[in-house]
């Protein structure tokens, strides 16, 4: 076949492909969204006051510039509807086009909530049968971001609890419920990432693309404690080959600095959604916050880690026990390595750089330590319980 004729036809498919996902939606995130979401903290009780305290902590803290842009409500704004069916936000959130000029003028982008069911997860009003209106609705107040979370669409069917296959037909109505809003919301002609959140139900991961979404929940929900954040993050081990650039796997949002983990435990936190390009959705109260929990959200290395161009997503390499080694793959060769201790002691890590393919003169950064590592072919590290070397290693 002539190269011109293929050429021409892959480029055909690609538009066809980008036409299919909405390209304008997926260019949206080409590196895994960073913000801040109300839900980990303020739950349905935030305020408008919230938010704006929330985007000015943001630029006043250094986030912004650390590359922390989405500033997210997310369950809990919703008022009541019109009679013509327009959706209103309720007494504490005044006026949304307001906040959301507000959040603008401090370089900074605002996201909303809703549901494709008729009640949201904490019982506010969801988008059924007014896609389309709310869609609009968003695009006139500024939103860039919106969060559709499945909640009350599942019992109109029979659905399977989190993580489980969906049966058929409640399947295919998720399916298209998720289409019908990213439909909208390119109709309305604003670009609005679409984030999916549906607790990583019947491998959302192989069909979040097909219907418009630029990351999807792969777990039910977080919480600040180690063993629930461990056992999520863990869990995504093999996931890797279904994320890239518009499109990410989503393992919640993070709890740094809500106060239920050690800083060993948070490090392993940020450490492993690093290595994951897993959004990085802060989810504390930034008015508060120790300067020890800044620096985690803040450390540079783990955000160049989890922001690297290349877009793929880390993946273990091996676990021994509660001892785990999983490396990701960056930009102009380079690597990231993480070495963590799920187990309930320090221990000793012995791992052999050469068998990860890194050899003498590369360049070896430990991030937490904020220190360089001499080459050396093994290296023996002392894990603390709950924790994680995290290295950064450019060739
Ligand atoms: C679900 C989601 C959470 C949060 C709440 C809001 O539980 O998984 O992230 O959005 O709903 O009610």
């Amino acid at each position: 076949m002539p190269r011109l004729f293929v050429k021409r036809l892959a480029i055909l498919a690609s538009v066809l492909l980008c036409a299919h996902v909405g390209i304008a939606q997926s260019s949206l995130v080409p590196t895994p969204p960073m913000g801040w979401n109300s839900w980990n903290h303020f739950f349905q009780h935030v305020t408008d006051a919230d938010v704006r305290a929330a985007a000015d902590a943001m630029v006043a803290n250094g986030m912004r510039d650390a590359g922390y842009v989405y500033v997210n409500i997310d369950d809990g704004w919703q008022g009541t509807r019109r009679p013509d069916g327009t959706i209103q936000s309720n007494d504490r959130f005044p006026d949304m086009k307001t906040l959301a000029d507000y959040v603008h003028t401090r370089g900074l982008k605002l996201g909303i909530y809703s549901s494709p069911g008729l009640k949201t997860c904490a019982k506010f009003e969801g988008s059924y049968g007014h896609e389309m209106q709310d869609a609009k609705t968003y695009a006139a107040w500024g939103i860039d971001y919106l969060k559709y979370d499945l909640c009350s669409f599942g019992d109109k069917l029979t659905v399977a609890g989190n993580g489980d296959q969906a049966a058929p037909a409640a399947f295919a109505a998720q399916q298209e419920a998720y289409r019908k809003m990213h439909d909208a919301l390119v109709a309305a002609g604003r670009p609005i990432v679409f984030s999916l959140c549906q607790y990583g139900m019947s491998n959302v991961w192989e069909w979040g693309p097909e219907v418009g979404g630029n990351l999807w929940r792969t777990t039910g929900d977080i919480s600040d404690k180690y063993d629930r954040m461990a056992l999520i993050g863990f869990s995504q081990a093999g996931l890797s080959r279904y994320a890239g650039p518009g499109h990410w796997n989503d393992p919640d949002m993070l709890e740094v600095g809500n106060g239920g983990m050690t800083l060993d435990e948070y490090r392993t936190h940020m450490s492993l959604w690093a290595i994951l390009a897993a959004p990085l959705l802060a989810g504390n109260d930034l008015r508060h916050m120790k300067p020890e929990h800044l620096a985690i959200l803040e450390n540079k290395d783990a955000i160049a880690i989890d922001q690297d161009s290349l877009g793929k997503q880390g993946d273990r390499v091996s676990a021994l026990g509660p001892y785990e080694l999983w490396t990701k793959p960056m930009s102009h060769g380079r690597t990231a390595i993480a070495l963590f201790n799920r187990g309930e002691l320090a221990h000793t890590m012995r791992v052999n750089l050469r068998e990860l393919g890194i050899s003498p003169g590369a360049h070896i950064r430990n991030v937490w330590a904020n220190a360089d590592l001499p080459f050396s072919d093994i290296i023996n590290p002392i894990i603390p319980k709950h924790g994680v070397v995290l290295l950064l290693v450019t060739r």
